[in-house]
């Protein structure tokens, strides 16, 4: 038996992963009706948790990526203070990301296949374009610009979804530990060349490092690699790199042809939006596998980690929630006044201007007046006075998989169930009312959050876990 540790709102499970700037959990949170449902709650380590500038940062980037609705994007709920911690609870993506994918790639000696590259990088590429053409309330454009488009931001459910994740949080890391080291530190390896170099950066510098994660998909390897970080540097502000057919032979060379449009150094020469990448990875993918369709990916990944899913089924099955449940919420952070937002009509075409990267270039790495493309970004970085809420530019379709009904079964041998209300159909419909966690003795209101409608649909969002296990796909 493993006790759930809470943390506002939400009740920790296992820890997913820990890296240089936050723990990720799983975690079990309930909506209004005393349902249950997952989400990842990325807690931000103790000694930058002390720092006001950096949280500051977060708390910035965080109310910017909550706004983004898009089926590609894992949503950001909140960012929270509880308990002295502070944390970001988001959207369980219930998968694997493809830098674990491309670890069991490399251990089994194989690239993924082209068709499931094309698809994954088709979805990012929508997620992006979503992005970088969000508006605010009044229609001005928000500029956003991922910087961290990387393996481990993009996540691959068990079901085929595709995921973006991280949106905006990488300026605050990347700013973070320049200011600390002087140099570019994080994710170099995915970089764009510009960004390499310091420069402002506009949203090609995300099509750039799609093109990294493409060809890391069709290679197995990624296009850009040293010993050492000044190498690594100079190799991404140089965008020379391997063709993929020396590595992989059988590569079909439209994907190809894609990859390298992606990863040229010139972005004038590049892709312009994402929209371009995605139209031609959907029309190569057409061609190649004109049956294609999501299940397909999601069945090649739950056949890939089929030890793992049967593993985490066990294990989430022997949580237990604690009785002594705490009342403290928490405050989130990026709360915004409903009658502040307005929702936008149309999607700007991005131009290409640029919004400041927080990259430091080394002396070593930049060299005078040098310009991956010679253009000089000349748009200060706008931060709309408010911004839109509800701008939902493709559409949502978010599944949750629901590993936590053990948990609720668990539960339920120290509890009754919860008799959840009808739930309101009318899509319109005020937010529900404040989370009403199923319990014993009477409390006081909480806030309400929203989790948005993907959470709330049960007929679309929980998926029984059971039915994904490996060989029923
Ligand atoms: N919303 C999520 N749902 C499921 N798993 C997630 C989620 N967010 C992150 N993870 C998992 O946690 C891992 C680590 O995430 P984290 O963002 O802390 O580090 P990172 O992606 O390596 O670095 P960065 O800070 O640059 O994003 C991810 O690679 C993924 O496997
Ligand atoms: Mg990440």
């Amino acid at each position: 038996m493993r006790r759930a540790q809470q943390l506002g709102r939400y009740h920790l499970l296992d820890r997913i992963a820990f890296g240089g700037m936050a723990e990720i959990y799983r975690a079990k949170t309930f909506d209004a009706h005393g349902h249950g449902h997952l989400v990842a709650v990325k807690r931000v380590l103790a000694h930058l948790a002390e720092d006001d500038d950096f949280i500051q940062m977060l708390v910035d980037e965080a109310k910017i990526a909550s706004l983004l609705r898009h089926g590609n994007i894992a949503r950001v709920y909140e960012f929270a203070r509880a308990h002295g911690e502070y944390f970001i609870a988001m959207e369980h993506v219930d998968g694997k990301d493809t830098r674990t994918i491309l670890e069991r790639c490399r251990q089994k000696k194989r690239p993924m296949p082209p068709e499931h590259a094309a698809y994954v990088a088709a979805e990012v590429a929508s997620a992006l374009h979503a992005a970088h053409t969000a508006v605010d309330g009044k229609r001005r454009p928000l500029r956003i610009v991922h910087r961290d488009v990387s393996p481990s931001n993009i996540i691959v459910s068990y079901t085929g979804e595709v995921k973006l994740c991280d949106f905006g949080i990488a300026k605050a890391t990347l700013s973070k530990v320049n200011t600390k080291t002087g140099v570019i530190k994080g994710k170099v390896k995915y970089m764009s060349p510009e960004q390499a170099l310091g420069r402002k950066l506009d949203h090609r510098s995300d099509v750039f490092s799609l093109g990294s994660c493409l060809y890391e998909m069709l290679t197995r390897v990624p296009p850009f690699t040293a010993s050492n970080e000044m190498d690594l540097l100079i190799k991404v502000r140089d965008a020379k790199y391997r063709p993929i057919a020396d590595l992989v032979p059988s590569t079909p060379p439209e994907i190809e042809a894609i990859a390298d449009r992606c990863l040229t150094r010139s972005r004038a020469q590049r892709y312009q939006t994402a929209a371009e990448v995605e139209a031609d990875l959907r029309a190569f993918l057409r061609r190649y596998v004109p049956n294609y369709s999501r299940s397909h990916l999601g069945r090649y990944v739950r056949k890939a980690f089929a030890a793992e899913i049967e593993r985490e089924l066990r294990m989430l099955e022997e949580y237990v929630l604690a009785d002594d449940v705490s009342d403290d919420v928490g405050e989130n952070l990026i709360a915004r006044d409903p009658e502040d937002v307005a929702p936008a009509a149309v999607p700007f075409q991005p131009r290409p201007t640029g919004t400041a990267s927080h990259a430091v270039a080394d002396s070593q790495v930049t060299r005078a007046g040098e310009d991956p493309d010679g253009e000089h970004s000349t748009t200060a970085e706008r931060r709309p006075d408010h911004v839109a809420d509800g701008f939902d530019l493709h559409g949502a379709h978010t599944m949750i998989l629901d590993p936590a009904r053990h948990v609720a079964r668990a539960r339920s041998r120290t509890q009754p169930p919860p008799v959840p209300p009808p739930r309101p159909r009318n899509p319109s419909a005020p937010p529900p009312v404040p989370p009403a966690r199923p319990r014993t003795r009477t409390q006081p209101p909480r806030p309400v959050l929203d989790f948005g409608d993907e959470i709330h649909h049960e007929e679309t969002m929980i998926l029984d876990r059971g039915r994904l296990r490996p060989g029923r796909g």
